[in-house]
């Protein structure tokens, strides 16, 4: 293209309901247009400050390691496993969807010995096959998803973590999809290390990976000073930069530590309840008109097991899965996801994630939804999927939907 053709960059709105990322939240995006600040500035470093001190609330935990990995989410989980494991070293990884094997290709790559347990797609691992996987070797680490994005998902923890204490290892969480938007309690449930993402429930674009990690994680990551192959995702390193010490190590990508503390602001001002809630209410809500537009959900049984932020929909025979996405992105302006592995092209992924949670998006997409598979030949009643949804709303009561639909007790912000 020659150089005059450029203009200028004016990306279309869109209503972002797929697996991430999620809308960011205006407050956000108006954060990180602020002016930059040295990363030395003290009042950057009291940014930092902020982020570390709000970043312990979202993962609800005392631990004094609390701070954000610079790049996606993937950064986090390769800076933890990097950092911690040895060439040679046994990593267990609970596997039931696509991201439990991106921690195996990461262990791997760090030259673990990788022993993966599975489980089939749509399913909880359960903790008796961990115990036995743990009871065949000295194990370093235990790696499990949270929130498995790819099949809807919800993984208790505590049983593992219970499991892992008990064989002398650590266990690393994957929150990317979790963290803000379902009780992710780090020290409660007696997790070593979780990391998290930005894109997601946090409503702020993708760039950092904000992660917690306790006394015993430390304790194996001082072992390995020094001795970490990456120099960038070294979290031994990161951690001195992100202490009173400010330990030079990357220069600070500032407009997204902006982004990320007013997202973990916002998540503070709404509180966790509510924001658990809100998560819930309306992933509930979208389940109900989902199936009364006849469709199917895909996988997590009991209901315990799904994740509220993400609605695996079964593609119907005969409706050309994606046609449907084209068509509900070009006339409406909605983004839906695809699917993964096995599940390639037989599932959609609908998100309501952070600021993309909100009643109107419900309701558009189920309308939207309608419409465009009825044009495949899939002919629910007409309204069926927002009736069942207002319907699902209306018995959620007001109290329900006022805190839903406001951002804190101030009121600063409208779901
Ligand atoms: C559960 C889970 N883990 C890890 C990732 C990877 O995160 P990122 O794309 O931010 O690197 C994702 C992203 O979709 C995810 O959903």
């Amino acid at each position: 293209m020659p150089r005059d053709a450029f203009q200028d960059l004016l990306p279309s709105p869109r209503i972002l309901l797929g697996p991430g990322p999620s809308m960011a939240d205006p407050r956000v995006l108006r954060a990180m247009a602020s002016p930059l600040l040295g990363q030395f500035d003290p009042e950057f470093t009291a940014v930092m400050d902020d982020v570390m001190e709000l970043c312990r609330f979202a993962f609800q935990t005392a631990n004094a390691r609390a701070f954000p990995v610079p790049g996606t989410g993937r950064a986090g989980l390769e800076a933890a496993v990097a950092s911690l494991v040895e060439p040679g070293e046994r990593v267990v990884v609970g596997v039931s969807g696509r991201f439990g094997l991106l921690f195996c290709e990461i262990a791997e790559r760090c030259g673990a010995e990788v022993v993966q347990v599975e489980a089939e797609w749509g399913r909880i691992i359960e903790p008796d096959v961990i115990a036995r996987a743990l009871a065949r070797g000295q194990t370093k680490l235990v790696c499990m998803v949270h929130g498995e994005t790819s099949t809807g998902v919800l993984q208790p923890l505590t049983e593992i973590a219970r499991l892992t204490r008990a064989h002398d290892a650590l266990l690393v969480v994957d929150a990317v999809v979790t963290l803000g938007g379902a009780e992710v309690a780090t020290d409660a449930w007696g997790l070593d290390v979780v990391v998290a993402g930005t894109q997601k429930c946090l409503s702020c674009p993708s760039g950092l990976a904000p992660l917690t990690y306790n006394a015993r994680a430390e304790t194996a990551l001082e072992r390995r000073r020094r001795k970490v192959q990456s120099n960038y995702l070294d979290l031994g390193q990161l951690a001195t930069y992100w202490s009173p010490d400010r330990f030079n190590h990357h220069t600070a990508p500032t407009a997204m530590v902006y982004g990320l503390r007013e997202a973990l602001y916002g998540v503070k001002v709404e509180g966790l309840k509510a924001r658990f809630e809100r998560h819930r209410l309306h992933g509930d809500a979208l389940r109900a008109g989902i199936s009364a537009l006849g469709l199917t959900l895909f996988g997590a049984e009991p209901p315990a097991y799904r994740l509220p932020m993400i609605t695996p929909v079964i593609v119907p025979e005969g409706v050309d899965e994606l046609r449907v996405r084209q068509r509900l992105l070009q006339d409406f302006g909605i983004e839906i996801g695809a699917a993964f592995g096995p599940l390639q092209g037989k599932i959609w992924r609908i998100g309501t994630m952070g600021y993309s949670a909100r009643r109107p998006n419900v309701l558009l997409c189920l309308a939207a939804l309608e419409a465009v598979l009825r044009r495949e030949g899939w002919c629910a009643a007409p309204g069926a999927g927002v009736e069942a949804a207002l319907a699902y709303y209306a018995a959620a009561g007001d109290a329900a939907l006022e805190t839903a639909d406001n951002l804190g007790a101030g009121g600063i912000g409208r779901y």
